[in-house]
């Protein structure tokens, strides 16, 4: 268990909006008083975080895992303190299976159709929703570990916080490619929970439900759900006494429900390293022995028994 209150230097990915803002910006005024840096591609958003006392680094998280890679040694060696990464940048866009189908004359991964409201080139908006949910996320993580082992090993504890959402829980099936890639974080975010137990590096799953930022401006819904969507005042100091209690999962609202109703004992078992065993009628053992699921087995999981 590691607390935001003894990081010294944070990181934080799509502070120029939204979520990643106001907790960069709430951050920033903890007593502990960690330097913030806050990450995004908007100038102008930029410089308002510089003026509000944040460093700012201008980074495009849409790129191969090559570039990123050598943005984050840069970013680790002006900044060798950083001990803690917030993962939050993310975007969503609605996907009609049923109706649409791929233009298969512009299925050019560079192609600018982000901004195409009908999506005609599904596979450009498949692909960059997917690398910047999921594989942009998983580049930054590795990029950063080998930093993170050696702060680690010095007694320095270390965070990766990924921002997933509610939706991973129960897919928003408007939202289909937006929910499994958050799903694939969260999935992710497990193992690497299990698989970091009991070292001086935590992996922390923010879970965010319903809140409001500018996600949805792009498909033209933020008037409709900011009838119900939780306002950042309330979200944020939720957020980061989580965080500050150094929670592995930090969630609210319906998020939190929904978690604590179907996801909780996945993540039992996942820590546990024991994948759910249960006698069915078409398990047929093999006979000079078999695969077996244990809590007790190597390191708990799968076992081979003769
Ligand atoms: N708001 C919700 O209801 C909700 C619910 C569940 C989960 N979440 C998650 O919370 C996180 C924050 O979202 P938000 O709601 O605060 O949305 P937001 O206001 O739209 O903020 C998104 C941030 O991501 C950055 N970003 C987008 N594309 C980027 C790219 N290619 N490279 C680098 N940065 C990029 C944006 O900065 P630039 O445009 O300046 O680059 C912006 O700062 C996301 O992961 C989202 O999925 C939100």
């Amino acid at each position: 268990m590691s607390s935001i209150n003894d990081s010294r230097c944070v990181l934080v990915t799509g502070a120029t909006s939204g979520i990643g803002r106001a907790l960069a910006i709430a951050i920033s005024e903890l007593p502990s008083h960690p330097k913030v840096i806050g990450t995004g591609r908007r100038p102008d958003r930029l410089k308002e975080l510089e003026t509000a006392g944040l460093e700012v680094i201008s980074l495009d998280l849409d790129v191969d895992a090559k570039s990123l890679t050598r943005n984050v040694r840069g970013i680790i060696q002006k900044y060798p303190d950083l001990d803690t990464i917030i993962l939050n940048a993310g975007f969503q866009r609605e996907f009609d299976f049923l109706n649409n189908d791929v233009d298969i004359d512009s299925t050019s991964h560079d192609s600018p159709t982000l901004n195409d409201k009908v999506h005609r080139n599904l596979f450009a908006v498949l692909y960059r929703e997917a690398q910047l949910n999921y594989l942009s996320v998983m580049a930054f993580i590795v990029a950063t570990l080998p930093h993170f082992k050696e702060l680690a090993a010095a007694g320095r504890p270390c965070m990766v916080v990924n921002v997933t959402s509610g939706l991973c829980v129960v897919p928003a099936t408007h939202l289909s490619n937006y929910t499994a890639s958050k799903a694939a974080l969260h999935s992710m975010t497990m193992s690497l929970q299990s698989q970091f137990q009991g070292t001086n590096i935590h992996f922390i799953e923010v879970v965010p439900p319903l809140v409001e930022s500018e996600l949805h401006d792009f498909e033209g819904t933020t008037e409709r759900l900011s009838n119900f969507w939780m306002p950042l005042d309330q979200y944020i100091p939720l957020t980061l006494k989580g965080l500050q209690k150094g929670e592995p999962h930090v969630s609210c609202g319906a998020a939190a429900f929904a978690f604590e109703k179907f996801e909780k004992k996945k993540y039992e078992l996942a820590i546990k390293k024991a994948l759910p065993t249960a006698p069915t009628p078409d398990f047929k053992p093999v006979t000079r022995g078999q695969w077996f699921l244990s809590e007790t087995s190597l390191k708990g999981g799968w076992g081979w028994k003769k």
